[in-house]
C-alpha cells in the first residue's frame, strides 16, 4: 500500500470480525510504529497487547464499574470538562456522522448508552493495546506527545496490513481494572488504549470518514512572500 493510501484511507474502526490477529503480525506493526520520532529518542512508550480471557475480564470490569457509576480514574490529565467553540463543533460533527451511520436517533438514549458501553468493551475487538509510559518521565509534556506519535504510527501501520484500529480513552477510563487484569507495573502510567482487529465491513460506523479543517485554516505561513 502506498503512503497516501494509508493516510487517506485510514479511519477509526469500531466494529471487528472475531478472528484472532497473529502475534507475529502485531510484532511487525509494532516494529513499524516504533520508528516514530520521540523527544531526544527517549522512546518512553510500552505496549501491553491483550487478547482472550484477560481482555474479556477487562471488558467486564470496565462495563461493571461504568454501569455502577464508579467515577472515571484516568491516569492522564484531560483538561477542561467540556469542549467549547470549534472543538465542541467538531466533536458534535463526528458524533452525528457516527450515530447517523448507525441509525441511532438523538433522543434514543438506550441506543446511545449501548454505543458508549461498546467503547468500554473495546468495541469487542479481538486485541487491545494499552499504551503506557515510564512513570519516571511523569510531568513532561514531551512524553504524551511521543505516545501520540507512536500511537498514530501504530494505527497507520495496522491499516497498511489490512487491520483496523481505534485509539480511545474509553478503554482506560477505569484504569485500575486495566492495570489489574493486564498486570501493568506501577512504574508505568496508563496513557491510551487502542482496539485492534480485522475490520467488519458490514459495520456501518466503519465507513464514516471524519472531516478535517482545511490547509487554509491550520497553518500560518511566514516569510513566503504573499
Ligand atoms: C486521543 C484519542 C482519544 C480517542 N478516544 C476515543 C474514544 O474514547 N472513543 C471513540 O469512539 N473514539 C475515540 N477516538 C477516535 C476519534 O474519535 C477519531 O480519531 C476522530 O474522530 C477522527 O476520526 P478518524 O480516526 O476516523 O479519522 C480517540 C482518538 C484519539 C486520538
Amino acid at each position: 500500500m502506498q503512503f497516501d493510501d494509508v493516510i487517506m484511507g485510514r479511519r477509526s474502526i469500531r466494529g471487528f470480525k472475531p478472528d484472532p490477529v497473529p502475534r507475529e503480525l502485531i510484532e511487525e506493526i509494532l516494529a513499524l510504529a516504533m520508528r516514530a520520532p520521540s523527544s531526544m529518542n527517549t522512546q518512553p512508550w510500552n505496549f501491553h497487547v491483550i487478547t482472550g480471557e484477560p481482555l474479556d475480564r477487562i471488558r467486564a470490569g470496565n462495563t461493571e464499574r461504568n454501569l455502577a457509576g464508579v467515577p472515571h480514574s484516568r491516569e492522564f490529565r484531560t483538561g477542561a470538562e467540556r469542549f467549547t467553540g470549534p472543538h465542541r463543533d467538531r466533536q458534535v460533527q463526528v458524533a452525528k456522522q457516527l450515530f447517523g451511520a448507525m441509525g441511532i436517533a438523538r433522543e434514543d438514549t438506550e441506543m446511545r448508552h449501548d454505543w458508549v458501553l461498546r467503547g468500554f468493551r473495546q468495541f469487542d475487538a479481538p486485541v487491545c493495546v494499552i499504551v503506557t509510559y515510564d512513570r519516571i518521565l511523569d510531568g513532561s509534556d514531551d512524553t504524551p506527545f511521543d505516545c501520540g506519535a507512536v500511537s498514530t504510527a501504530l494505527v497507520n501501520a495496522a491499516w497498511s496490513r489490512g487491520l483496523g484500529a481505534v485509539i480511545n480513552s474509553q478503554g482506560i477510563m477505569q484504569s485500575p481494572v486495566v492495570r489489574e487484569h493486564a498486570g501493568i507495573p506501577d512504574d508505568q502510567v496508563i496513557m491510551k488504549s487502542i482496539a485492534l482487529g480485522w475490520p467488519d465491513e458490514t459495520f456501518p460506523a466503519n465507513s464514516v470518514v471524519s472531516e478535517r479543517k482545511s490547509v487554509d485554516e491550520a497553518p500560518t505561513f511566514v516569510g513566503f512572500g504573499d
